[in-house]
């Protein structure tokens, strides 16, 4: 109820609050947000959606076989991971690197105090050799040959929604009637409107009326953070989501918010603020063009699936000796109705030797 009351105070104050704002206030507003409260959890004893690194360590071992190949070709002495939730791909990431291979430093970078407490509590289960190398910032301020995760975090970044209707662009935004939240369609500001006429442009078709969408407007934000403070990285970005014309879809005609408690889908988001998670799959597209703005380089765009097949998870997966549980783990994270098609993996540096060689199915050119 005090989340409410604080939303109602917002939307109050501004006749309305947009979607983006709301997202950040149900997700992160202090001691109160998803995120960002003493009952969260990502363990999947106690979680509302379970993410690859809590499904097995298998996961982590097939990133940390990425980082190994990596460091072949570049000097790699660090690794950053955001939003770590539990801690989980920390402490296996620590556990099973072998001494040639430990980072000198494993930062994270994690927006919510609570989960960062619970990181805190994870990795003090490591021996002092491994969380003595485990230090939380709160920003990237000149980091170098460095190896950077973001598993599951764009999907959590705030996003705007949008609605197509009578052959006129809105902005969904929220407001309060009878003092009850309800949604309610804005005009799209000159910019916003200029961003999706080019979306249009690019995706050579009008999308159709009474279509819902989401753009996110805070990627350059987070992405321009990162990338002029580093030098000599390379980036692994996961998460469930799309090239444009996938993305845009006319047949996509809800959007791509999703909203979870309990493992189990939400009709809206308008009630029990706080007690549930929010999210929106990744326009790999529009990463893309953020990316190009800084000259680097994108290394390969590829399904999870592959990304885990050619990183050894099948030969890896072969020490897990209850058949059931193998069956289960390689299921949820190769099928193509689970996690194998819709999660991507999309990797960039700033520069890499030629000679290396990715060598699963890349999807670059869909981009
Ligand atoms: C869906 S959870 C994924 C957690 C973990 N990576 C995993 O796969 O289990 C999203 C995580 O990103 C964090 N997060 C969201 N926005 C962030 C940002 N801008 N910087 C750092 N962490 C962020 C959240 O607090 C949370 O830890």
């Amino acid at each position: 109820m005090e989340l409410l009351s604080k939303i109602h105070a917002k939307a109050k104050q501004n006749g309305h609050i947009t979607f983006d704002d709301y997202m950040d206030m149900c997700l992160y507003y202090p001691n109160l947000g998803y995120y960002n409260n003493k009952n969260i959890s990502l363990d999947p004893k106690n979680s509302d959606f379970i993410t690859g690194p809590e499904i097995s360590s298998l996961y982590t071992e097939s990133i940390l076989k990425f980082y190994k190949d990596c460091k072949k070709y570049k000097k790699i002495n660090y690794v950053l991971e955001f939003g770590a939730g539990s801690g989980e791909m920390a402490y296996n990431f620590l556990l099973n690197a072998g001494n040639d291979y430990l980072p000198k430093k494993y930062y994270i970078l994690e927006k919510s105090n609570y989960l960062k407490e619970q990181q805190k509590n994870k990795i003090s289960m490591l021996s002092k050799k491994y969380s003595s190398r485990v230090e939380w910032v709160n920003e990237i301020s000149h980091l170098k040959d460095i190896f950077l995760i973001a598993n599951e975090v764009l999907d959590a970044i705030p996003t705007k929604r949008f609605l197509k209707k009578e052959n006129k662009f809105y902005e969904k935004v929220i407001k309060l009637k009878d003092n009850k939240l309800c949604f309610s369609n804005l005009d799209c500001n000159n910019l916003l409107e200029k961003k999706i006429k080019n979306i249009e442009k690019r995706l050579k078709y009008k999308i159709p009326n009474d279509y819902n969408f989401e753009i996110n407007m805070l990627y350059e934000n987070f992405f321009s953070g990162i990338f002029n403070n580093i030098n000599n990285f390379v980036f692994i970005i996961i998460d469930y989501g799309y090239h444009e014309k996938e993305f845009y879809h006319p047949e996509r005609s809800l959007g791509t918010l999703q909203y979870y408690k309990n493992h189990k889908k939400l009709k809206e988001p308008l009630n029990d603020q706080g007690n549930f998670d929010i999210s929106a799959s990744v326009d790999f597209s529009r990463v893309k063009r953020i990316i190009n703005l800084f000259d680097l380089e994108i290394l390969a765009y590829t399904t999870q699936e592959q990304f885990l097949l050619n990183t050894n998870i099948l030969e890896n997966s072969e020490g897990i000796i209850n058949p059931f549980e193998k069956k289960n783990i390689l299921q949820s994270l190769l099928f193509p109705s689970d996690m194998g098609e819709n999660f991507k993996m999309m990797i960039l540096c700033d520069h890499m030797n030629k000679d290396f060689n990715m060598g699963f199915k890349d999807y670059r050119h869909k981009l």
